[in-house]
């Protein structure tokens, strides 16, 4: 048995855990077997590295440090909960995975395309995710909405510029491989993005079913 490995992607502000919540609900309706979890983190160990990665410290982190911390928690994740679940014949709903390493550390840090790939098929074999939902708005919707929810993480705190190219990286990776993401425009209201959402439930359940 193999399950299905969707991932959730985009900015901070985007709506990813709402949306999360509502497709894992949606297909549970549909007696699917859904895991949700999140990167970085989603085993005790990842979660630590997670606080490492998010916490502003007065010792800049470096970009290197940075993405192997990001893989160090992908490896756990992925050894723990991750190959477990799909190869139980789960549907693994992941709030962000290496795409999002592609965007920030790729696009927002410039890390070159072909480094952080050797880290991918290291990390990760042949797991890659099955459909990657990109929850895309304007940068500055995005930042609003997330300094509106408080303290400001170590990522929140770039600027305009970091976030710019992250946009551009994600979309440029849906662009590359239209077949393989689902760019949902999450400027909308909550009710037009979750139709979106309806929209692909019949895409995955077939994919479920086999
Ligand atoms: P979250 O706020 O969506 O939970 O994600 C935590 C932060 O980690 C977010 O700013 C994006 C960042 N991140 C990376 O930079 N690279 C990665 O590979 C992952 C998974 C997250």
């Amino acid at each position: 048995m193999t399950g299905l490995f969707i991932t959730l992607e985009g900015p901070e502000g985007a709506g990813k855990s709402t949306n999360r919540d509502y497709l894992a609900e949606r297909l549970r309706a549909h007696g699917i077997d859904v895991l949700m979890t999140r990167e970085p983190g989603g085993t005790p160990l990842a979660e630590r590295i997670r606080e490492l990665l998010l916490a502003p410290s007065d010792e800049p982190m470096a970009v290197d440090t940075e993405l192997l911390l990001m893989f160090a928690a992908r490896a756990q994740h992925l050894a723990q909960v991750i190959r477990p679940a799909l190869a139980e014949g789960r549907v693994v709903l992941c709030d962000r995975f290496t795409d999002a390493t592609y965007a920030y550390q790729g696009g927002g840090r410039g890390v070159p395309e072909d480094r952080i790939a050797i880290l991918e098929r290291f990390v990760q074999g042949d797991v890659r995710p099955d459909l990657c939902l990109i929850f895309d708005l304007p940068v500055e919707v995005g930042l609003a909405r997330a300094s509106a929810r408080g303290r400001l993480d170590r990522f929140e705190r770039e600027g305009r510029a970091f976030f710019d190219a992250v946009r551009q990286a994600y979309l440029r990776r849906a662009a590359e491989r239209p077949e393989g993401y689902c760019v949902v425009d999450a400027s909308l209201p909550l009710i037009e993005v979750q139709a979106s959402l309806d929209a692909l439930l019949p895409r995955i359940l077939e994919r479920v079913r086999g």
